[in-house]
């Protein structure tokens, strides 16, 4: 009889398990995070990853790559709601403002984390789901706020030990003065018809602005010469645009004006600003956010300015790591316990939770095979876990009441400890060798 091999099933296409062995960076990461923003006075907020398809549709934009393509929609078998997995966080965060009605009591600074949703073409950089940290500043119009939430940006880079993130600032001005460009640019690309290619033809007719975006180095110096949104600000707009750079400055922030740098969702308005590095190859946006007025009232809510920006995780982590800034690996544990099976099991498991109990970290040995192991095999997974000491519960220690405490990174001295002075013992030693 031929003995048909069990397939096994694999993680979806894109969306990636966080190993033991990463989880410590992510740790580490979401400890400074957690730090950052409460040295600026961030609220938490957390919403569903299910969201109604209108939140993403009506916020971000119906004609935008995520709305179009990448969002994963399904219905909601039992009672037909359409319902989607968040592509980002701003515009859930805006229903739940909204819902709850936060910006009653004046204007509020938020923050979130947690995985996104996007089906784009999984490479470096790029997944399926993939994390966000963002924080969204509701409530506050001034130029004061775009320039705070980018010196946080700053100083997270800073803390993290990034090398090379520029930051990169456009203002996306009003919508009257972007319909005044748009219509700039159609002029000018009807002008220039002939030079256009099939794609760019395309979006002259959809979405003229999309035009800039083109990768085809034949195109490149007929959108170097296309009307810039820039010219087209009024002094309003313009004021904003200054006095957030005035700020900056004010703050030795370098920032670089890219007047090409538009934004992939809707809701943008004012400033818009990416942090980018050339070290990630093409994925190397690690940020990005701006100002978004329209969107409150968009979503159904009182009229209120906002803005925020939010981060790749996966890619802020790859960058630690080129830029050699991640964490060593924490040891697993401070103490490990050996015994051989039986009685001396119960009191290792005794003296375990005594350790523990005292703010030790403790790894009891347990036998794969469910009865003992040799002291040997024992040892070589307490030198493995990384245990400064190793407690050592013998059947002759036993009989004595004993137990053996083994130093396991400095001399490597051992000794008899009596079993009810073990915790004393360890908290001695461990005082002893971090003087
Ligand atoms: P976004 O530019 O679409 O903006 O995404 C922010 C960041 O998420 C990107 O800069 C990138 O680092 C990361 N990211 C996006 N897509 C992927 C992906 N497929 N794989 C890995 N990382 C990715 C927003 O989402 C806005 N909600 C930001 C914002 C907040 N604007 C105002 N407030």
């Amino acid at each position: 009889m031929t003995e048909k091999k069990i397939q096994k099933i694999n993680g979806v296409r894109g969306m990636n398990d966080l190993l033991p062995a990463d989880a410590a960076q992510w740790t580490h990461l979401e400890h400074v995070l957690r730090d950052l923003t409460r040295a600026y006075g961030y609220e938490f907020l957390r919403t569903p990853i299910v969201e109604a398809t209108a939140v993403f549709q009506r916020g971000i934009g119906e004609v935008t790559d995520i709305v179009e393509k990448e969002m994963y929609s399904f219905e909601d078998r039992l009672n037909g709601e359409q319902l989607t997995l968040r592509p980002e966080g701003t515009a859930a965060l805006v229903r739940s403002v909204i819902e709850n009605n936060l910006l009653y009591e004046g204007p509020k600074r938020l923050w979130y984390t947690g995985p996104m949703f996007r089906h784009e073409r999984p490479q470096r950089g790029r997944y399926r789901q993939f994390h966000q940290f963002g924080i969204e500043a509701l409530g506050f119009a001034g130029p004061d706020i775009d320039a705070e939430i980018i010196l946080m940006g700053q100083r997270l880079w800073d803390e993290l030990g990034l090398k090379g993130v520029r930051l990169e600032m456009n203002s996306l001005g009003q919508a009257d003065e972007r319909a005044q460009h748009r219509a700039a640019l159609v002029t000018y690309f009807e002008q220039n018809a002939s030079q256009l290619d099939e794609d760019s033809e395309r979006r002259l007719l959809i979405n003229p602005l999309r035009i800039l975006d083109s990768k085809n180095p034949a195109m490149q110096e007929l959108i170097e010469g296309a009307p810039k949104l820039l010219d087209f600000l009024g002094e309003e707009s313009l004021a904003h645009f200054n006095a957030v750079q005035d700020l900056l400055k004010a703050n030795n922030i370098p920032c670089k004006i890219n007047p090409r740098l538009v934004r992939g969702l809707d809701y943008y308005n004012l400033t818009v600003f990416e942090w980018v590095t050339e070290e990630l190859g093409a994925q190397g946006t690690i940020a990005g956010g701006g100002r978004y007025d329209p969107l409150i009232e968009r979503m159904g809510g009182k009229a209120a300015p906002a803005c925020g920006w939010a981060m790749g995780m996966e890619r802020v982590l790859e960058l630690m790591k080129v830029s050699k800034s991640l964490p060593e690996a924490a040891p697993l544990c401070d103490v490990f316990v050996l015994h051989q099976g039986g009685e001396t099991l119960t009191a290792g498991m005794i003296i375990a939770e005594r350790l523990r109990s005292a703010g030790i970290d403790t790894v009891l040995f347990c036998p794969p095979d469910g009865h003992s192991a040799s002291f040997k095999s024992q040892m070589k997974k307490a030198d493995a876990s990384g245990a400064a000491y190793a407690v050592i519960i013998g059947l002759d220690e036993l009989v004595k009441n004993e137990a053996q405490l083994k130093d396991l990174r400095g001399t490597g001295e051992q000794r008899a400890v009596p079993l009810e002075g073990v915790l004393e013992a360890v908290i001695d030693a461990l005082v002893g060798s971090s003087e």
